[in-house]
């Protein structure tokens, strides 16, 4: 077996088992949740620098996960990271210009939520999304 069948093997696994690729904050202290809404400091969030890029955020009382990327378009985009399908977590594909869940069925979904492939019938939850400088907000209730 050579390295591209392996790799392509533990893609599959990783699939299989719900792994997701995108990372959760390096800097815990980047985020926060106040108010109502979340709080990203960009200087010490070196996981959405690129567009393409993503993070997770999970804990501190959230509910739900969050999904936050910067996308193809330049924009900051913020999900629910459960699949509506059942429930995994979503990567962005970069140059895609969509977000996918890390299972077998690879639901696929726009920037704004709406499924485009796979599994998932329904939509996305989104949030609204600002940035101050190198602060950006992210607003629960919406
Ligand atoms: S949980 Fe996402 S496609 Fe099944």
């Amino acid at each position: 077996m050579n390295n591209n069948q392996i790799e392509v093997m533990m893609k599959f696994f990783k699939r299989l088992l719900g792994i997701c690729e995108t990372p959760l904050p390096a800097d815990s202290d980047a985020w926060a949740v106040q108010d109502g809404n979340v709080r990203i400091n960009l200087s010490r969030m070196n996981e959405l620098k690129n567009p393409g890029s993503g993070v997770r955020l999970e804990g501190k009382g959230l509910d739900p996960r969050l999904l936050v990327f910067h996308g193809d378009d330049g924009q900051y985009h913020a999900v629910a990271n459960r699949c509506t399908h059942m429930g995994r977590r979503i990567d962005p594909i970069a140059g895609g210009s969509v977000i996918q869940c890390c299972s077998v069925s690879k639901s696929t979904f726009t920037y704004d939520g709406r499924p485009v492939g796979g599994a998932a019938q329904r939509p996305l939850k989104t949030y609204g999304i600002s940035q101050d400088q190198e602060t950006l907000t992210i607003k629960l209730d919406e």
